[in-house]
């Protein structure tokens, strides 16, 4: 078991930043004329709708003071494309003011914008054309990206252009809306361009995929091959303007080459590569899973070490993590999973890599696509009054951050009380 009595202090940089972020069809509420407005009605896949989410399209004035508060040097959000354009070739110029308002409050909070413009949703307009399972509709995001960027330019610091495109599963359909969402990446990134300096990523969903046993051939085989489909093909596709994934034919899109400035790092946990499943995945180690939420979640394991194994691949340019975090019912976990996060980049940051900031996820709990029972949020939500409730891992980050790190005054007062805790092994508890 890991016991925190042993750690050493983790000191950041002075110019380090921290934040916490979140994204807006999980958190602003009522975004109707989003595809997943649509589709939590017609999926099973997704049990509870969204509804008024967090309710932070009416709540982000006192969303923003309280986020000063906590300490936050930078905020990761996302604009609903949706809200913009709810029908083709429609603005709606009130939602326009409105995130022009936050950003502005965001600035004069002296909290800086990670700005990802597509995290996911889209309109439900866009998504009847096809989506971005057609190469021919990126137009209509770079159309998007060519009258929103411009009007808020100013406010921005970090872009991303989308959120995790290589997130989609790993058969022959969802390389070609990979391939489609690199390309769109690639275009994005010239756009956003021709009227920023800032900084430009698309964030990048970091899996370490571990084969079930070590020692099988046919394992370890898979756990390469998803390494590829998640992690290789898109380091590959920025160093050298190349899409190659299994099963479709290769290609070279001129636009990607060396359009990134920043690696955006979403990491979470491990996941296990077996040679003998239909899609080389298997479960996780039993005696090894942590049951958190109640409720079956795929965050059923602390792996930080992966910062260590992977971070290293990210050499070349200045990295950031843009989401990070737990999705757990007791507090606790939160605090231990930070601390043992931040010792893992720290180390990380030892073997030569440039990280500049940690953005954790999330700000709030909030809508997990499809239900809102995993709370990875540093603040709770009242579902029914929408209060917020600041969480003791809000106050231990705060002082982390005030410290630039985790200072021994701070692991004594956080971290021992933890010591003895069992962590590990604790009934699975599903359903209700
Ligand atoms: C997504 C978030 C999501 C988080 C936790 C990430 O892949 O970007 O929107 O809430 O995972 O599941």
């Amino acid at each position: 078991m890991f016991t925190t009595r042993l750690m050493k202090e983790v000191i950041f940089p002075e110019d380090f930043i921290f934040g916490a972020g979140g994204a807006g069809h999980q958190i602003e509420g009522n975004n109707i004329h989003s595809q997943f407005h649509e589709w939590e009605t017609t999926r099973d896949c997704f049990p509870v709708r969204a509804g008024k989410a967090c309710n932070c399209w009416e709540m982000y004035q006192e969303d923003i003071e309280l986020f000063k508060r906590l300490g936050w040097q930078i905020y990761r959000m996302s604009i609903e494309w949706s809200r913009i354009e709810p029908e083709q070739g429609v603005y709606d110029f009130s939602a326009l003011k409105r995130y022009l308002d936050m950003l502005e409050r965001l600035n004069n909070a002296g909290i800086k914008v990670s700005l990802t413009c597509h995290h996911w949703s889209h309109p439900l307009w866009f998504e009847k054309l096809g989506g971005f399972g057609k190469r021919e509709n990126i137009k209509y995001f770079l159309r998007h990206l060519d009258f929103l960027v411009p009007k808020i330019k100013d406010y921005v610091f970090q872009w991303n252009v989308l959120n995790e495109i290589t997130n989609h599963g790993t058969n022959p359909k969802s390389f070609d809306l990979m391939k489609n969402l690199t390309v769109a990446h690639a275009l994005g990134y010239h756009t956003i361009q021709k009227y920023s300096n800032a900084p430009v990523s698309t964030t990048h969903a970091l899996v370490h995929w571990q084969p079930y046993r070590s020692y099988d051939e046919f394992d370890r085989i898979a756990a390469k091959t998803l390494d590829w489909a998640t992690n290789g093909y898109f380091i590959h596709a920025i160093e050298t303007g190349e899409l190659v994934l299994p099963y479709t034919e290769a290609e070279f899109v001129p636009e990607l080459k060396g359009a990134l400035d920043y690696w955006a790092i979403n990491y979470y946990t491990r996941h296990m590569a077996s040679g003998r499943t239909e899609n080389l995945t298997t479960h996780r180690f039993e005696f090894d899973r942590v049951s958190m939420v109640n409720g079956d979640s795929y965050h059923e394991e602390f792996y930080p070490d992966a910062f260590v194994q992977h971070l290293p691949r990210f050499k070349n340019k200045p990295v950031w993590i843009c989401e990070n975090g737990v999705s757990a019912d007791d507090d606790r976990f939160r605090i231990l999973y930070l601390a043992r996060h931040f010792a893992a980049l720290k180390e990380a940051m030892e073997l030569g890599v440039d990280l500049r900031g940690y953005i954790h996820w999330s700000a709030m709990d909030n809508y997990e696509w499809g239900n809102y029972f995993p709370r990875f949020g540093l603040i709770e939500v009242d579902r029914e009054t929408f209060e917020r409730r600041p969480k003791p891992s809000s106050s231990f980050y705060k002082e982390i951050i005030e410290a630039h790190g985790i200072t021994d005054a701070i692991r004594k007062k956080w971290l021992e009380p933890l010591c003895d805790w069992q962590t590990y092994n604790f009934p699975i508890k599903k359903g209700s």
